[in-house]
């Protein structure tokens, strides 16, 4: 079962401070999407606000269509999932796992089955007589989620859940996260500051800054078309050249930025503001290198570093910038080298904030 979750209008000052400008987010029914932010952008005050955790200055939030601004936070149909797991120390894994079932005074057999079934989703049966203290952070975080998922939550809220975990465990519980929200069918709002666990896991991200909203997408809209200099900076690596537009076109009709000792074409009918100065992203893996002169911009090889999978050379371009490029292993740059790079002018985003 899953809600369709809306924000309207939200918002949160404590005195001075603004943790939360007026914002509006739509998550659609069995929907996973990720607020991501750096540390104070807002993302665990909007989360609170959804659960009823905090109250808001203004706006409100609905639940298929229902205002539930005012309602308590255990009658919202919420789940909430959080960095630190709090289990009760004092009992074990099932009684943790069956303690809200009981508080919602469901029958013995009901909160037999659904502790059965969510210790069986996380994969923690056999250690259902154990108590907290007797497991691993992976396994408490399993535990977690189990009892969040016992009552089968229509919308579940999960707050940096594996912040506290090391990057293998983090990967693996990633995959893990996935699967569940395919299995339960829930509608999830996931919290992270990192980028890479936002791409991994959302059909779409919103992205927040400075107590706003700055972008809202799938992973590719927010990596291939980002919004902002921010955005662009935010996730994967950017390569950002600034120049000045050339009065003549191209070949085809398309407009030409002189940038980094160069001339870079933009994609046809890219919409371009009139400004003195234009910023355009180009991605690590779009551009090849080619032969000196033969390519949009000339540049000297500085540093190659081996990374597993491929290459990563460093290049430093003639008005004084670095471009960074992702290279196949079969290609293999010198330090020192004078080379060429081209690339596919639709792979090239020109930036307006
Ligand atoms: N109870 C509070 N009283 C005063 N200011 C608060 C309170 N809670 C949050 N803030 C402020 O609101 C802003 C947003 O905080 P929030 O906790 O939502 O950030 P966050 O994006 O979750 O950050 P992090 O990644 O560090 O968890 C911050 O500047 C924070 O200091
Ligand atoms: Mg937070």
């Amino acid at each position: 079962m899953s809600s369709k979750l809306e924000a309207i209008g939200i918002a949160k000052r404590y005195g001075d401070t603004t943790a939360l400008e007026p914002t509006d987010l739509t998550v659609q029914a069995g929907e996973f999407l990720t607020l991501l932010g750096p540390s104070g952008s807002g993302k665990t005050t909007l989360l609170q606000m959804i659960s009823g955790l905090v109250a808001p200055s203004a706006g409100r939030i609905e639940i298929d269509g229902r205002d539930v601004t005012h309602m308590e936070p255990g009658k919202r149909g919420i789940g909430m999932v959080f960095q630190s797991y709090a289990l009760f120390p004092h009992m074990s894994v099932w009684d943790n796992v069956a303690y809200g079932l009981r508080m919602r005074r469901k029958t013995r057999e009901e909160v037999r089955t659904a502790v059965d079934e969510s210790l069986g989703m996380v994969r923690m049966t056999e250690f259902a007589r154990r108590f907290p203290k007797e497991l691993s952070g992976g396994q408490q975080q399993r535990i977690a989620l189990a009892r969040c998922f016992a009552y089968r939550p229509s919308v579940i809220l999960l707050d940096e859940p594996l912040g506290a975990l090391d990057k293998k465990l983090r990967e693996h519980m990633q995959a893990e996260i996935r699967r569940l929200h395919k299995e339960l069918g829930a509608t999830f709002v996931y919290v992270t500051h990192d980028q890479d666990e936002a791409l991994t896991l959302s059909d779409r991200i919103c992205l927040m800054n400075q107590a706003r909203v700055e972008q809202v997408g799938t992973p590719a809209d927010l990596y291939d078309r980002p919004a902002s200099r921010f955005a662009a900076g935010f996730i994967g690596h950017s390569n950002l050249l600034e120049g000045a537009l050339d009065e003549t076109r191209g070949a085809s009709g398309e407009p030409i930025l002189l940038a980094a000792g160069g001339r870079i074409p933009l994609p046809l009918g890219a919409s371009i503001k009139p400004a003195a100065r234009h910023t355009l992203l180009v991605r690590p893996e779009a551009p090849r290198l080619v032969e000196p002169q033969s390519g949009f911009v000339d540049g000297t090889i500085s540093e190659v570093v081996f990374i597993g999978s491929d290459t990563r050379v460093q290049l430093a371009m003639s008005d004084g910038s670095a471009l960074t490029v992702r290279c196949e292993r079969s290609v293999s740059p010198r330090i020192g080298d004078r080379v060429g790079l081209v690339w596919d002018p639709y792979r090239t985003t020109l930036l307006h904030a």
